[in-house]
């Protein structure tokens, strides 16, 4: 064999076995074979001396021509291996910074009826839910609001269509949690009672900065004997003691609902104007949050309930407006619209 095939063979099978090489240590081993100082490359480059002139000069510059090509192959072999390794090659590239993992959390209205739930449990009020798809029965009749009673105008109804005539449908979805009042008394019959009812309820409204379609309300209910407004107030002075902190104002007005008798709204302290008055609580000073009231004697009889034995107060917490007021929210619909940037912040 002559020097020149000698040299062809070799550049072959070196530069095979280079693609099948895949860390740096194979590399240096690579390395030491075919360049290295006991390689058959280095041996034909040792001869050259004993060459006839003319084939020297050829030898010698094909032998020069196939280090090169082993050195430049072997270098670039060399990048790819560690790229490899770094993760560069292909889509790839870990020296990018990394992705943050975003973290779930609860959406506030979730973590503000959490907390109204934890309060009143604290007060040993036990949590009951109830379906939102409701009979008419439950949302207005036993609540003491008959079919043509002024109040079902207040509350836009989104009815179901239950196969009957339009004005003699049953089903809809509820305009308010008090329904569950009805339900927990019809089934439970003998008080004492103690729930509270968290969920959301549904109004056919045109949607602005302070009403949606849906919205969430918590339910209480407390029946027993001689439960009086005295109990109504120190429960609801310790919820907003508790939700606002002990130094917001709390106030009560006459209200009236057709379920409670003596009716009332309770409203808090303007968190921006301090009472003051100012755009937030439109220059009142205070702002509503919840209905309240005796529980009426005629929702009691309607499950069978004594009013002469029993009495109890019912109330019903607007649940978005908390969020709204602690931490200055000035449109309803930011709770709904998905928007990241408006959700990470609680
Ligand atoms: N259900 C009433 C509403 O949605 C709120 C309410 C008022 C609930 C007085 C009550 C209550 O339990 O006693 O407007």
């Amino acid at each position: 064999m002559t020097d020149t095939t000698i040299l062809e063979n070799l550049k072959q099978k070196a530069l095979g076995e280079l693609q099948a090489v895949e860390s740096a240590e194979a590399l240096e081993v690579w390395r030491v074979t075919y360049l290295g100082k006991k390689s058959e490359l280095t041996a034909v480059l040792r001869g050259l001396g004993t060459l006839p002139v003319e084939e020297r000069k050829a030898v010698g510059a094909l032998a020069n021509v196939v280090r090169e090509e082993l050195e430049t192959s072997l270098d670039a072999r060399e990048t790819a291996v560690s790229d490899a390794h770094m993760g560069v090659a292909g889509d790839i590239d870990i020296t990018l910074p990394g992705r943050t993992w975003l973290a779930g959390r609860m959406h506030p209205v979730t973590r503000v009826v959490n907390e109204i739930t934890d309060i009143f449990s604290s007060l040993g009020f036990s949590i009951v839910e109830g379906p939102e798809i409701e009979l008419d029965r439950y949302n207005f009749d036993a609540l003491n609001i008959p079919k043509e009673h002024p109040a079902r105008d207040t509350m836009q109804t989104f009815w179901v269509d239950d196969g009957a005539e339009k004005d003699d449908r049953h089903v809809l979805l509820r305009t308010h949690t008090s329904p569950m009042q009805v339900r927990f008394m019809e089934k439970y019959k003998e008080p004492p009672f103690r729930i509270i009812v968290p969920g959301r309820v549904y109004r056919y409204e045109a949607t602005d900065a302070s009403h949606l379609p849906m919205f969430h309300q918590v339910e209480g209910l407390m029946v027993d004997k001689d439960v009086s407004f005295a109990d109504l107030k120190g429960a609801l002075y310790e919820f907003a003691r508790r939700f606002f902190g002990p130094n917001r104002k709390v106030r009560f007005r006459c209200d009236f609902f057709p379920f409670v008798e003596p009716g009332v709204e309770m409203s808090i302290e303007c968190a921006s104007c301090l009472g003051a008055g100012c755009r937030v609580c439109g220059n009142s000073g205070w702002l509503e949050i919840l209905g309240a009231g005796m529980v009426h004697p005629n929702v009691l009889k309607g499950v069978g309930i004594d009013p002469e034995i029993y009495t109890g107060f019912a109330f019903g917490i607007g649940v978005e407006r908390l969020p709204m007021l602690r931490y200055g929210v000035d449109d309803i619909r930011l709770f709904y619209s998905n928007d990241l940037r408006f959700l990470r912040q609680f």
